[in-house]
């Protein structure tokens, strides 16, 4: 997607080999107008599927998921990393670890809101190991849900995760790939070299 790649580059940070800073957008403020772009791309790459919901992690995921949600019109549920005190019991959960921050964590989303009809679009903002994407397929089986695809802001191809999700068989999208950085710049796979 050119609009999110020109974004990335004029405000995309590269800190050490392999992360991006996008906290100018993304990830601490955000831009509602390329979230709103990226929730029609979204549509336009998985309208022929039958999707009832989209599923989200808390936080970041959140701005991309509920635009396409907008467009999709269905309901947009994220897990959450944090029990909640009114969110306890009848929970589905998964154990979900970082490889960048070295941590595992749990994520849950209340069994009322996933059930066996519902046919599911995963959003998230980074594909980095997958792990997070892991997380949330355990949920959907767990429900007997179907997975239908997962539709990823920004991918870095070069660390594992769309590996292990093209293993799976999973139709993935993402709306830029990265395939390096080289000398603080972004290298997008589309580029010309
Ligand atoms: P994984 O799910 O692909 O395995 O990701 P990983 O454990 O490597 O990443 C942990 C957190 O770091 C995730 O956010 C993920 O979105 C984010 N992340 C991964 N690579 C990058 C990167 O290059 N740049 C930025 N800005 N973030 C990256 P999180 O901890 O769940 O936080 P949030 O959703 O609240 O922002
Ligand atoms: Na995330
Ligand atoms: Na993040």
């Amino acid at each position: 997607m050119q609009q999110l790649e020109d974004k990335i580059r004029t405000e995309g940070q590269v800190l050490g080999d392999d992360v991006l800073k996008v906290d100018n957008f993304l990830n601490h403020q955000i831009d509602p107008e390329l979230m709103y772009a990226m929730g029609k791309e979204f549509y336009r790459l998985f309208q022929s599927k039958k999707i009832t919901k989209i599923l989200t992690v808390e936080s970041s995921g959140i701005a991309p998921a509920v635009m396409a949600g907008l467009i999709f019109k269905v309901p947009v549920v994220f897990a959450r990393k944090h029990k909640s005190l009114t969110l306890k019991d009848n929970l589905y959960t998964a154990t979900v670890y970082s490889f960048t921050k070295k941590v595992s964590n749990e994520i849950s989303i209340s069994k009322k809101f996933l059930d066996e009809d519902d046919h599911v679009l995963i959003i998230d903002d980074f594909l980095a190991n997958g792990q997070a994407v892991e997380g949330l397929m355990e949920i959907i089986t767990a429900a007997n849900a179907t997975l239908e695809g997962v539709g990823i802001v920004i991918e870095k191809t070069f660390q594992k995760g769309r590996q292990l999700l093209d293993a799976k068989g999973v139709h993935v999208e993402s709306l830029a790939r990265i395939k390096t950085f080289k000398d603080g710049q972004v290298v997008f796979v589309d580029d010309q070299d």
